[in-house]
């Protein structure tokens, strides 16, 4: 695996997984595209804000505090792949 992706693994693994791999409390799910779609339509930049500033019962920042604009970017890349 290249480091890049370890990294991205790592941050997501302790961060946005705790709720976006199971969808807990309506977060779109990891490796469901079709949850995705309409987040997607906003525009990567208004995600990347929504993790920020937090979205309903999403924390602020997603609980990853050393994330910055370009791994929020990234992780929200990787959970809307397919699995
Ligand atoms: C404590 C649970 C929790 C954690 C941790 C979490 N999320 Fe979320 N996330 C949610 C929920 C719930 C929603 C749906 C919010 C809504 O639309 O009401 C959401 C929505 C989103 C959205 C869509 C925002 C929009 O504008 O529609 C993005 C993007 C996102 N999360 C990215 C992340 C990333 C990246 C991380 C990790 C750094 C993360 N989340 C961590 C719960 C969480």
């Amino acid at each position: 695996m290249a480091q890049e992706d370890k990294k991205l693994q790592e941050l997501y693994g302790k961060s946005c997984a705790v709720c976006h791999a199971a969808g807990a409390a309506g977060a779109p799910k990891t490796g469901v595209p079709a949850e995705w779609e309409s987040r997607l339509a906003k525009g990567m930049d208004t995600l990347v804000t929504s993790v920020q500033n937090g979205l309903n019962a999403m924390p602020p920042k997603g609980m990853c505090f050393d994330c910055s604009a370009e791994d929020y970017k990234a992780l929200i890349e990787y959970m809307a792949k397919p699995e």
